[in-house]
């Protein structure tokens, strides 16, 4: 057990019970919020690069996709174009704020109830909008949705998870925000072939199927112990964790959560807690990752990838199909990351993806320099146009495989119990600032920036590449609650760490000295 103002995380020790059906069940509950999340992701860029879409509510924007003059770069830049993908984010990031609070105060069904039913409103208004008003409205009412499933499942997920398979469960919520962008780009490709031009409704309509599921669902499932037990209710708590690990003999799991409760609601002020300099590794750690995820221009591909293949000159068909085939990669290199992450380490992903990101978008600036120059007008071949999508679809893997899941992984691993609610928080709202800050500036930058784009995505890889490289330890099979040790050995870190932190952590930890970079 863990002194020292340290409290023992339910992860290192050696539990009763196992994997029940109401820890899977939680698994598919917790898919509903990674695929409305990622339905997200991939719906936007397709119906933008539908007709009739942006004939009916950007009819400027049409007009310039007609006008072969004009230069490739801007044919789509527009900001309420822009607006209609990024405003999501914007409401998100909001929601967070407020969904925090309810999840603790009411606990994570309540929120993940009613995450889903915004969200299922949003998809109703998307689907049967009559104009840019209830077309802005329904996105913003989505992004709510994704704040407050994003802030809650999450949560309701580890919480659940019997210790052992935490890191697993972690990337599947990773892996079902990738299911769910394919699932998107595979509904466009079919709607976009819809006589009379209504498949935009049909896509926009469709995020209401994970919605209703996240709903149903989260009125079915029970909340967590740890919910429970943090609104005072101490035996109701005892008897669901019995029923979740499907064993009476939970003393020690139950006497843990006991234990981390007390800690936590020591913590008066967790934002005051996690300024301290003793947490400064772990807070620009929550603050920079996700912050370089987005920078990486991961969303380029995932919002625009039909917009930026017409852009090349690639036919409608052909870019919805391309888009498919990037969200394919971006599934499949998903897996590659949740086999090799424990075997490999973090920043052997980190490392190699980042590498790899580098190499494919200094290819794709050069190329699309030399055909389309500054002018912004040229043509491809059908090789050159092949030879991009490679590029583009190694440069999704690399990211599927470092960047995406360890982008969500690592600030939830890094932070100690006193500060990894306001460490969490941090991460979301980071991240969904930055996803705004790209999906509303791609489209001008592209205009302005031209093929230097790629240039500029790939010079912030090479930053953070180097970071990760000083700056990242080796996290891979250190118990949680040992984190302080790596940060205190670490060359950098080591001296924001005060001794008795370490000293405070269990001290067993052979497989340190193995793990430390
Ligand atoms: C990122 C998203 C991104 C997705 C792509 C996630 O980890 O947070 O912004 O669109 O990966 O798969």
């Amino acid at each position: 057990m863990a002194g020292g103002g340290f409290v023992p995380q339910v992860g290192g020790r050696n539990y009763q019970g196992g994997v029940t059906a109401f820890v899977v069940i939680t698994c598919v509950v917790a898919a509903m919020g990674g695929l409305i999340f990622g339905y997200d992701i991939g719906v936007s860029g397709g119906v933008t690069g539908m007709p009739e879409f942006l004939r009916k509510f950007f009819p400027a924007t049409y007009a310039k996709t007609k006008d072969t003059s004009e230069n490739e770069y801007c044919k789509y830049d527009n900001h309420l174009l822009t607006m209609f993908t990024s405003s999501l984010y914007l409401a998100g990031l909001v929601a967070s704020f407020f969904a925090s609070g309810v999840t603790r105060a009411f606990g994570r069904k309540i929120s993940m109830l009613f995450g889903g039913l915004v969200f299922l409103l949003g998809a109703i208004l998307n689907g049967a909008a009559m104009n840019l008003a209830m077309l802005i409205i329904g996105r913003l009412l989505l992004g709510v949705g994704v704040g407050f499933a994003n802030q809650s499942v999450p949560v309701y997920l580890s919480e659940m998870a019997p210790a052992k398979i935490r890191g697993a469960l972690n990337m599947c919520f990773q892996m079902a925000i990738t299911i769910g962008i394919l699932v998107a780009q595979l509904v466009n490709y079919g709607t976009a072939k819809i006589q009379g031009g209504w498949g935009w409704r049909l896509s926009l309509a469709l995020a209401a199927v994970p919605a209703i599921m996240l709903t149903i669902g989260s009125i079915f499932l029970p909340d967590t112990p740890n919910s429970i037990l943090e609104r005072g209710h101490t035996e109701k708590a005892r008897r669901m964790l019995q029923k979740i690990r499907g064993t009476d003999n939970v003393d020690e799991e139950f006497q843990d959560l006991m234990d981390a409760t007390k800690a936590a609601k020591k913590v008066e002020h967790p934002w005051r807690n996690i300024l301290q300099p003793r947490y400064r590794p772990q807070l620009i750690m929550c603050t920079l990752i996700p912050f370089f995820q987005q920078i990486t221009g991961i969303n380029v591909i995932m919002f625009y990838a039909p917009v930026l293949f017409m852009t090349l000159g690639f036919g409608q068909n052909a870019s919805l199909m391309s888009a498919v085939i990037t969200g394919t990669v971006n599934v499949l290199a998903t897996l590659v990351s949740i086999y090799s992450v424990d075997r490999f380490g973090r920043r052997a992903l980190f490392l190699e993806g980042g590498m790899q990101m580098i190499v494919c978008q200094i290819a794709i600036g050069i190329m699309i320099g030399l055909k389309f120059g500054v002018s912004g007008i040229g043509t491809l071949s059908s090789f050159e146009a092949n030879l991009i999508l490679f590029l583009i679809c190694a440069y999704v893997a690399a990211f599927a495989w470092s960047w995406g899941p360890l982008g969500w992984l690592i600030p939830s691993e890094i932070c100690p119990l006193e500060i990894r609610s306001a460490g969490q928080a941090v991460n979301v709202s980071v991240n969904m600032l930055f996803t705004f800050i790209i999906a509303q500036g791609f489209l001008s930058m592209l205009c302005h920036m031209k093929f230097g784009l790629f240039f500029f995505f790939g010079g912030f890889v090479i930053i953070m590449t180097i970071f990760i490289f000083f700056f990242l330890p080796e996290t891979r099979n250190v118990p949680i609650e040992e984190m302080n040790r790596v940060w205190k050995a670490h060359w950098f870190w080591g001296k924001y760490i005060p001794d008795d932190a370490v000293i405070g952590a269990t001290a067993t930890s052979n497989t340190l000295n193995s793990t430390l970079p």
